[in-house]
């Protein structure tokens, strides 16, 4: 469109979500301070941070709806800080926000409550009803239909939730903690739900606090604490990095005789570039965990050593990190 100028387009066009130095006080207090980050589309972007760590403050000012106190961000390529009427417009259609708590409506059935965000997102009026079968089935909430939504258990909430957020076929999500409150059964099914909306194209922004959550399923993840964003890519990336320094390796060896087995850790604790060893619970004892600090031509020249050094080992296996060491890790300096 002619009167909505691109923000230079060829950095802000590649990507889903760009923030630059986004900040936001509140008074003398910094909730969120210069996060800059990129998301391509496609993405599933974990956003994870302690309670009060900014998370909620960053996806609200990216859904337009709370206002930086300093710096720029640009969603499908729209800045937020033009508040002009159709930048605003086109901005919003790209985005579908699940807000942390939703409002709801007393004596309103699953399909009025879709029908009345039908309505406040334009969507054409004979449209309407197919859209929401549509969405109640994506959802798995057909059966509800008619239903009132006080009546609805949490879970079910959340999903139609997920339905209203969905409605106007939004290519970013921000879902602040989708999963609060359901139990595991559904927590497993809302992830193969934004499993399923990945792979329809859409981008998600995903926060939590609780990492095995999100662990399976992201492909990015962002790491926030006291509105700072202390790292945020490709979820391999940042697990390539941290493992040049840090490796589990899991051994399985065969069972040794009790009296041998501190003769089994003086070995494994002398290999080379081997900081600690610990056996793991097994009866009879034969897994043991090394962290070994290296990269993959030293791990090569453990595993030789360990064969030098005749060690009954059936078994050496990098452990792939998760994403909850991520978090200590990353985040060590500041819990500790
Ligand atoms: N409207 C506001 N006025 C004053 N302070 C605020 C406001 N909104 C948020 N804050 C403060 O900003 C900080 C970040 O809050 P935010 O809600 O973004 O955290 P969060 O990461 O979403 O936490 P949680 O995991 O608990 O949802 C908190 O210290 C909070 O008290
Ligand atoms: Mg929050």
């Amino acid at each position: 469109m002619e009167t909505l100028e691109e923000t230079s387009p060829s950095q802000t066009a590649d990507y889903t979500v760009k923030a630059d130095h986004l900040s936001k006080t509140f008074g003398s207090f910094e909730a969120v301070r210069d996060v800059t980050l990129e998301i391509e589309p496609g993405a599933i972007y974990g956003f994870i941070g302690p309670n009060g760590a900014g998370k909620t403050t960053t996806m609200r000012m990216l859904a337009t709806l709370l206002e930086p106190s300093d710096g720029e961000a640009w969603v499908c390529g729209l800045s937020i800080n033009d508040h002009h009427q159709e930048n605003l417009a086109a901005l919003r259609a790209c985005i579908g926000y699940m807000p942390d708590f939703i409002g709801i409506y007393d004596k309103m059935t699953c399909r009025e409550y879709l029908e009345f965000f039908a309505a406040a997102y334009f969507i054409e009026p004979k449209r309407r009803a197919g859209l929401i079968n549509d969405l109640l089935e994506l959802v798995d909430l057909s059966a509800k239909k008619e239903s009132y939504i006080e009546g609805l258990s949490r879970g079910m909430t959340q999903r139609l939730a997920l339905a209203r957020t969905l409605i106007h076929d939004p290519k970013l999500l921000l879902l602040d903690e989708p999963a609060s409150g359901l139990d595991p059964r559904a927590r497993v099914e809302l992830r193969e739900l934004l499993k399923e909306l990945s792979r329809m194209g859409k981008t998600i922004i995903i926060s939590s606090h609780i990492l095995t959550e999100l662990t399976e399923m992201c492909s990015h993840v962002g790491i926030i604490e006291r509105g700072t964003l202390l790292a945020s890519g490709k979820v391999s990336d940042i697990l390539g990095k941290l493992n040049q320094h840090m490796r589990i390796v899991k051994l399985r060896i065969r069972p040794i005789k009790a009296e041998k087995v501190e003769v089994l850790r003086g070995i494994l604790l002398n290999g080379p570039g081997v900081k600690a060893v610990r056996p793991l619970d097994s009866q009879p004892l034969t897994d043991w965990e090394v962290q070994v600090e290296g990269n993959e031509a030293e791990l090569n020249q453990l595993l030789r050593y360990f064969v030098e050094k005749n060690v009954p080992l059936f078994g050496f296996a990098e452990q792939p990190t998760n994403l909850e060491e991520i978090f200590l890790q990353v985040t060590k300096g500041y819990v500790s």
